[in-house]
């Protein structure tokens, strides 16, 4: 789960990152308080959405009175910021910047590992900086069982230049992130920029953080941070029935079985529908290994449920899950859905149990559904299907 700024700062506090004071406000009125209740001096006004690059979409405004921050709030809410609608704002403390540093912890897969980023050249995007300047920043693995202590936290901040007046407070507020990180089972902990004062203090400014969901079992509390906004019916279905389910904004339903068959199916379904007037995946979901009839007949009706798509591709590598249970479970959707909203469904079935699974559907004789031999055949056929409906 990825949290808002300001949820990101409320464990800031808790692990004592240093940061500025700020409250979070969804009424324009209550910006006037807000930055009067914040002292004097300008004030920041910034759109709390899980989006990046908010600065240069419009959506981190200096206001410099109460009236001001008013002004700002009404028109930062209620816009939408890279396709984000914005529903609350954070009005912070605007502080005088004198140098905008990057810090970061994040899990390394590839190696096993955690890995700790700073750059002295914060502040701009950090993909863009990675790209272009990438020895500016300064890369310290961290062996999970060692841990990250205050000797590896210096040599990163010595590493990435940072001005020697305010290393140690870099270095300390790297230890605090990664206490965070360790403490509420983070994935990602970014600060971009921790900022440098004029005054030469070290602040956090930004906060993007990932909460590890497979974790959440231990953070009863991490539940006030999941979205109060009403859930997607189709989601809340597929939730309720077990599934792995993602929206898109195509018109191609998906549904396969394991992560990575369902990404590569998504990709290869997208290619395909650029020689198809651009249609594209609606969703993405993932029956899991071992699937039953049962799951795969929930799946295939939340697709089916989904007004926007208008071709569904069932593609399962059979291995755990049999194709055959795949089989029953597509007879089973569509008899209990009384037949698919004249929407076609092209079925690739490869592995365990597959001619047992073809039998079955071809006995079922049903009409929209199509089988197809590979991956490959399967794309094409279905985004055809869903160009022409
Ligand atoms: N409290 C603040 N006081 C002064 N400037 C700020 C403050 N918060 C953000 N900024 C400026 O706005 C820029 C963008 O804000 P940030 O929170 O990093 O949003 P985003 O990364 O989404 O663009 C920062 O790099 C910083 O220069
Ligand atoms: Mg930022």
């Amino acid at each position: 789960m990825d949290l808002y700024e300001y949820q990101a700062r409320t464990l800031y506090l808790k692990y004592a990152v240093p940061t500025i004071d700020a409250l979070v406000i969804t009424h324009a009125e209550e910006a006037f308080d807000a930055a009067l209740a914040l002292g004097p001096g300008p004030v920041v006004v910034k759109a709390q959405v899980k989006v990046g690059g908010r600065g240069k979409a419009g959506g981190v405004r200096l206001a410099r009175s109460p009236e001001e921050a008013r002004t700002a709030a009404a028109e930062i809410l209620g816009s939408s910021i890279k396709g984000h609608p914005v529903r609350q704002v954070l009005v912070a403390q605007g502080v005088d910047i004198a140098a905008e540093y990057y810090v970061s912890l994040l899990i390394d897969r590839s190696n096993r590992a955690y890995l700790a980023l700073a750059s002295s050249e914060g502040g701009v995007d950090i993909e863009t900086l990675a790209a272009e300047r990438p020895e500016a920043l300064i890369r310290a693995p961290i062996d999970p069982l060692q841990g990250f202590d205050e000797a590896a936290a210096n040599a990163l901040v010595a590493a990435a230049q940072v001005d020697s007046d305010v290393a140690g407070q870099v270095a300390q507020t790297l230890l605090r992130l990664w206490e965070l990180m360790r403490g509420e089972d983070a994935m990602l902990v970014e600060v971009n920029p921790l900022a440098v004062t004029s005054g030469r203090q070290v602040l956090a400014l930004d906060g993007k953080i990932t909460l590890d969901d497979a974790a959440a079992f231990r953070h009863p509390d991490h539940r006030e941070f999941a979205d109060a906004e009403p859930t997607d019916p189709l989601e809340a279905k597929a939730k309720a029935a077990g599934l792995g389910y993602v929206k898109l904004d195509g018109q191609i339903g998906i549904i396969g079985n394991g992560a990575g068959l369902v990404m590569s199916t998504l990709d290869v379904v997208a290619a395909a529908g650029e020689g198809h007037g651009g249609v594209k995946p609606a969703n993405f979901l993932d029956i899991g290994g071992g699937a039953s009839a049962e799951v795969m007949a929930a799946g295939l009706e939340v697709v089916l449920t989904d007004e926007r798509v208008r071709a569904v591709l069932v593609n399962v590598f059979g291995g755990i899950t049999a194709c055959d249970e795949v089989a029953r479970g597509i007879v089973a959707a569509l008899a209990a859905l009384g037949g698919s909203g004249g929407k076609q469904i092209v079925v690739r079935l490869a592995g365990n149990s597959v001619d047992a699974g073809r039998a079955i559907l071809a006995e079922a004789n049903l009409a929209p559904v199509h089988m197809a031999e590979t991956m490959e055949q399967a794309a094409e056929l279905v985004a055809s299907l869903a160009a022409a409906n």
